[in-house]
């Protein structure tokens, strides 16, 4: 049985785990202001809310509902647009009204959640925050200058009254931006047992947001294991000398990490190219990494950063270098029954230089065209390390393993930086498709390497580069 509460009714069932989370609301429940628009985790129509307890709170997550599988609700709070007022509209709902923020609605239900969701997490407004949260929700009518304003107007009732209320929870209450029986949720879900994670089926899901993309209709009849919950595949942690993210770590998690913010300065600017905010709430770097898509971009990152593979086999455990993971297209370095319990990484000394450029056909909520990474450390003005990855020029996540031995020991000049590009280009293999021709590809890998140069060491290069074919 799968036991969660529904807005403010408790939830048992016994439907196939693999459900579609949105097929149970709109079919099994009847709520039917949850939209189906793309299926794919595109448009975010069919946003919910997922609150999980966290203390004596619940925090709230915005996912796609089409993505993710029933089984992964048990012991939530799963909240539809259904369940964020009771009769009257939610200040949220009036500023959307107001300021013409809905047109043909379908998409309305979706941006209601996010914001409820965004107001929720956060006692302090910041515009730019509040964008953020509804980055994975697509208006074809809008122009969403009205919903940027309607957010910006909920604010406004937000900060009228409730000054005597003790927790922003209740604050929000007093508000109208969610009824009462929000109070009660974190104690009605610390009633609710967790389900055993096992680990042992032919499908593992984690996120679902790849699976569940690409063949659905095969997944719901399969018998699969939910390792999305599994307390030991969480957590991002420091050792002595190493960083190690659990296999079922999310994006945004990765994306949110103080520990990782201290030590990479733009780490936030790179996930923020990753997917949508929906998105990065269920997507986790095992599955990044085990999709083997030659453009996954924590893969990208991490083959930069010399990443190893933890595998587990029921009490197995053995490790692999991530730039030996992949033999061929979608051909990995690990047996069916292992799974990714971390990724572990080796802390970077205080001087060391890392960037990561992603070029796609639009810049935000896109998939690569091509990406990159570059991890640099300097000794007496010379490279000492170098490792430069590439993503989308092969048929794996690619390790510049030539271009990398020609850089060691070089200084850091434009004659290096124009020999080290054009390296590269011996290494690659691009192919032509919807993401770009194979030339324009090998472009873009090109000025990438420059990109990389130009951003670490402005000083140091002569700009404009000169075109290499003009040169040759
Ligand atoms: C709208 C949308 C936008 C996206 N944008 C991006 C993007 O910008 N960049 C990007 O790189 N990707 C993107 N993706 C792809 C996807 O979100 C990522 O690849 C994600 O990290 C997959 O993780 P998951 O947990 O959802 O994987 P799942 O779908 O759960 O699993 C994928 C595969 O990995 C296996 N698996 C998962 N976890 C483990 C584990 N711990 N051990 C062993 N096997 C495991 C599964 O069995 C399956 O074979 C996007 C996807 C969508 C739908
Ligand atoms: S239906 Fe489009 S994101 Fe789920
Ligand atoms: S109002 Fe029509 S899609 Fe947004």
């Amino acid at each position: 049985m799968i036991k969660f509460i529904l807005n403010d009714q408790l939830v048992e069932t016994s439907v196939l785990p693999t459900t579609v989370l949105l097929d149970f609301i709109r079919k099994e429940k009847k709520l039917t202001a949850t939209k189906e628009g793309c299926r794919e985790g595109d448009c975010g129509a069919c946003t919910v809310l997922v609150g999980e307890v966290a203390g004596n709170r619940v925090k709230y997550k915005s996912v796609n509902s089409c993505l993710m599988p029933i089984s992964d609700a048990n012991a939530k709070h799963i909240v539809t647009v259904e369940g964020v007022n009771n009769s009257v509209l939610t200040p949220i709902q009036e500023a959307m009204v107001d300021e013409g923020g809905t047109q043909c609605g379908f998409c309305t239900p979706g941006f209601i959640v996010s914001m409820t969701g965004y107001f929720l997490n956060h006692d302090k407004f910041e515009i730019d925050k509040a964008v953020d949260s509804i980055g994975g929700n697509i208006c074809r009518c809008t122009g969403y200058a009205g919903i940027k304003r309607a957010l910006e107007k909920a604010n406004g009732a937000f900060s009228g009254n409730g000054s005597q209320a003790k927790t922003h929870l209740e604050k929000l209450i007093t508000n109208k931006f969610v009824p009462q029986y929000f109070l009660d949720i974190p104690k009605r879900l610390k009633q609710i047992p967790a389900i055993p994670t096992k680990a042992k089926s032919k499908v593992v899901i984690s996120g679902g947001t790849d699976l569940y993309v690409q063949k659905w209709e095969e997944l719901v009849r399969s018998n699969a294991d939910f390792i999305s919950a599994d307390a030991k595949l969480k957590g991002i942690a420091k050792t002595k000398n190493r960083i190690r993210i659990g296999g079922a770590v999310t994006i945004e998690e990765i994306k949110n990490s103080n520990l990782l913010q201290k030590i990479f300065p733009h780490w936030n600017e790179y996930f923020n190219l990753f997917g949508s905010m929906p998105i990065r709430n269920r997507a986790t770097v095992g599955g990044n990494i085990v999709n083997a898509s030659p453009i996954a971009d924590t893969v990208n990152i991490l083959l930069a950063l010399d990443a190893v593979v933890h595998l587990r086999n029921g009490k197995k455990n053995r490790e692999v270098a991530l730039k030996n993971f992949y033999k061929g297209y979608k051909t990995l370095n690990k047996k069916p029954d292992e799974i990714i319990e971390a990724v572990s990484f080796k802390v970077p000394p205080r001087n060391f230089f890392f960037n990561f450029e992603k070029i796609s056909k639009r810049t935000f909520l896109d998939i690569a065209s091509v990406n990159s990474s570059i991890y640099l450390e300097l000794a007496k003005r010379r490279i000492s390390v170098i490792r430069i990855s590439a993503g989308g020029v092969a048929p794996i996540p690619l390790y510049l393993a030539e271009t990398c031995k020609f850089l060691k020991s070089k200084s850091v000049n434009t004659e290096t930086v124009l020999t080290a590009a054009s390296i590269a280009q011996t290494e690659i293999s691009p192919i032509s498709d919807a993401r770009g021709s194979a030339e324009y590809k090998r472009l873009l890998l090109r000025q990438l390497i420059y990109a990389h140069f130009v951003k670490l060491f402005p000083e140091q290069i002569e700009l404009p580069i000169p075109n290499t074919n003009e040169r040759n």
